[in-house]
């Protein structure tokens, strides 16, 4: 079940990298009831990833979604432009078990999937994963802290 409660949202972008696999994450993530916040790009044309990242970014921060998915072409630039976000912790996850875990033990807000690197069936089972699954807190607790602290230095 999703840590998306039925009053909450996911806030979900792409760049032309990630268009595609960006509307299938969103019609699956509907059909399992959850409500999507979609901040583009709606039709294939060029756009920087940044801009798009920075809006889902925003939605998290301001508590106007619970969780996000980012797509482009490989999941990176769109981590990097996240991670950039202070109070974001963003995760680029090409595999079952870091989306998993960066939930688990990294409370992630964001996961970052590549558009050309994993195939619909895949990146809809990570984001099963990302939205299924609980921080865990205690110890990880800690290190989340320390790694937010660095925001401070
Ligand atoms: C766009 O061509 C591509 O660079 C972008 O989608 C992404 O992969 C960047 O990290």
């Amino acid at each position: 079940m999703s840590i998306i409660k039925e009053n909450e949202t996911l806030a979900i972008g792409c760049d032309h990298g990630g268009l595609e696999l960006k509307n299938a994450i969103k019609e699956h993530l509907e059909t399992r009831g959850i409500k999507v916040v979609d901040y583009g790009i709606y039709e294939q044309k060029s756009v920087d990833y940044p801009e798009i990242a920075l809006k889902v970014c925003n939605a998290i921060v301001n508590k106007e979604s619970t969780l996000g998915v980012l797509v482009c072409g490989t999941g990176i630039g769109m981590s990097l432009a996240a991670n950039k976000v202070k109070g974001i912790r963003a995760a680029a996850c090409s595999e079952t078990f870091s989306a998993k875990y960066t939930r688990l033990h990294n409370d992630s807000q964001i996961l970052c999937l590549g558009g050309r690197v994993v195939g619909v069936g895949l990146a809809l089972e990570m984001v099963d994963l990302f939205v299924d699954t609980e921080f865990e807190g205690g110890r990880h607790q800690r290190r989340v802290d320390a790694v937010m602290d660095i925001e401070k230095i």
